[in-house]
């Protein structure tokens, strides 16, 4: 079976819009689990532009919770991440200015930070994963680096399937990827724009045993859950 981690990086985002404490993201990835999440991933950014440092240590003291972390290499967020104390950690590329995570690491350019920073949290008995381009290369790599998953970086098919584009070369390089990397000793997850249509046909590929999904989820929840909200307030005022 697959297992599904939800983030919920945007509910803090909505929370931050307005500077209070609803929606909160504590009580999102509480409900979350309760309604069959396997596992809640938060992205703790450098500018923490969603999710706070406090918001982390409060979700990852939830009891039977499994937590994925997201961080960048620096030293600053690693440090703060073993603090933390997550069940899991994925390594991601962190560009101050994008919007949202662009690609996979940069492996070559990192290798030495990279390897040092598994080693302290295998210490620390954290399973590492690493958020890569879905290319043979960059498994390999990760393998030698001692990572203990790579997570595929979905987002060019996720894009391809949003336009109705071509998708077969793209769908074809995250199985070969997979299938390469679950034989080489690494678990699998994939992530990144995903939503019901892309991640339907990325089930195909049976070596992927994680998705990791945030921004189609917490969007869509809005459609899902307006009408509840509205009924409540029109039986509330009448
Ligand atoms: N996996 C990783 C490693 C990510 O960095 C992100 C975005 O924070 C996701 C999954 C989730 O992507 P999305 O919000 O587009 O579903």
């Amino acid at each position: 079976m697959k297992r599904l981690g939800v983030n919920i990086d945007h509910v803090a985002t909505l929370r931050n819009a307005r500077g209070e404490f609803h929606p909160d993201p504590v009580y999102a990835a509480k409900f979350a689990k309760k309604l069959g999440a396997d596992s809640i991933t938060i992205h703790l950014r450098e500018d923490r532009r969603h999710i706070k440092d406090i918001d982390a240590k409060k979700i990852c003291s939830v009891k039977n919770l499994l937590v994925n972390l997201e961080i960048s290499i620096r030293d600053e967020i690693v440090k703060n991440a073993l603090k933390i104390k997550p069940n899991f950690i994925c390594l991601v590329p962190e560009n101050r200015k994008e919007i949202t995570t662009e690609g996979g690491l940069d492996l070559k350019r990192n290798e030495k930070k990279i390897k040092k920073i598994i080693k302290l949290f295998k210490k620390n008995n954290i399973r590492t994963s690493l958020f890569i381009n879905p290319t043979q290369r960059d498994v390999l790599m990760s393998r030698n680096f001692g990572a203990d998953c790579v997570e595929l970086h979905t987002g060019k098919f996720a894009n391809l399937v949003k336009l109705k584009k071509d998708i077969k070369k793209e769908f074809y390089r995250i199985k070969k990827s997979s299938k390469f990397a679950e034989k080489i000793g690494l678990e699998v997850h994939a992530g990144h724009g995903l939503d019901f249509k892309s991640t339907k046909y990325l089930c195909k590929i049976k070596e992927i045993k994680e998705f990791n999904i945030g921004h189609f989820i917490i969007g869509e929840s809005i459609f899902f859950g307006l009408k509840k909200v509205l009924v409540q307030f029109k039986k509330i005022i009448r």
